[in-house]
């Protein structure tokens, strides 16, 4: 036992090294796994500006400290059975010296006594060297799950009020109230924005790149909520409201589309699962889609 308060220190700083070492891995691992899916997802970009030397270049790059940060970290790791090994041969060792010393000093001492306690360090040590392998791997899964906890404890930044309002008909009074806006502290999208679309009224906005006009549509549907100043629908201010019955009041046709796996026909009967088939042909037909389901 007069071992263990030494392997204890020892093993207590080699344990955080080795977690700074898993972490590493898997920081580079979300780099890889990133820029594969970069990679596969841009590759007609890739394509059209020739790039694709440089595209592999940097994935060798990547990958390659990937496959360091892999290395430092198992070697590490590999460290740890071979420090409790060396513990249980130290143990040993004062064991038989101690021993030795107390067989020929102490008549109490037999020799059988002494090869009692040479079995017992063997079972004292056994449990510890595969406690040691164990903590080796939850160290390991550690170092992942932390990664997953960091996403999951992620705060949505649109919270629904516990006494929100249901907005079963909208009529479709829209009502932008000095509303500011930032995606970021240090940069304003929306300037104290007021306006007004009247039911039924179709509005059109109209502007350069980034002037600010998918940002509105974004607070209408209540992805963010303004800095400053309010949104209202039909007079409620849209923080007052449950999001489900809001959002399933308005249609949105994205910039950047997003077609699911699956038929052509599930896909247009996303935001309504209860939607009949002749439903669904009917919407293809009023924005001319209706060829789709010729055959
Ligand atoms: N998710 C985001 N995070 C940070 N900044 C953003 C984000 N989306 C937009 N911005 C910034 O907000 C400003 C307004 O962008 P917005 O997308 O509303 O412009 P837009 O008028 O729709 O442009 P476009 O005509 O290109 O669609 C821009 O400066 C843009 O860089
Ligand atoms: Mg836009």
């Amino acid at each position: 036992m007069v071992i263990i308060p030494i392997m204890f220190y020892i093993s207590t700083k080699l344990r955080k090294n080795i977690r700074r070492s898993w972490q590493q891995v898997r920081i580079q691992q979300s780099r890889v796994n990133s820029h594969l899916n970069e990679s596969i997802q841009g590759v007609r970009i890739t394509q059209s500006f020739s790039q694709e030397d440089n595209n592999t270049e940097y994935f060798h790059g990547v990958n390659e400290e990937t496959f360091q940060s892999w290395n430092v970290a198992t070697r590490k790791s590999a460290m740890f059975r071979p420090f409790v090994e060396m513990s249980n041969a130290f143990g040993t060792i004062i064991l038989v010296a101690y021993g030795s010393y107390l067989i020929i000093n102490d008549p109490a001492v037999t020799l059988g006594v002494f090869i009692s306690f040479t079995f017992f360090i063997g079972m004292f040590w056994e449990p510890i060297s595969r406690l040691g392998q164990m903590y080796n791997q939850l160290l390991m899964a550690m170092s992942a799950s932390e990664r997953i906890f960091e996403f999951l404890d992620e705060q949505p930044n649109v919270k629904e009020k516990e006494n929100a309002i249901e907005l079963d008909d909208i009529k479709g009074h829209i009502v932008f109230d000095q509303v500011q806006f930032s995606y970021d502290e240090d940069r304003i999208a929306l300037h104290e924005i007021s306006l007004e679309m009247k039911p039924g009224q179709t509005v059109a906005l109209v502007g350069h790149t980034g002037s600010g006009k998918s940002t509105i549509a974004n607070l209408i549907n209540r992805f963010y909520d303004p800095t400053k100043g309010a949104v209202k629908i039909d007079g409620v201010d849209l923080r007052d409201v449950k999001l489900d019955g809001l959002r399933q009041n308005i249609s949105v046709v994205l910039q950047d589309t997003f077609i699911f796996s699956g038929t052509i026909m599930e896909n247009i009967r996303f935001g309504r699962p209860d939607a009949s088939d002749e439903e669904v042909i009917e919407a293809a037909k009023v924005v001319g889609a209706d060829d789709l389901f010729k055959d």
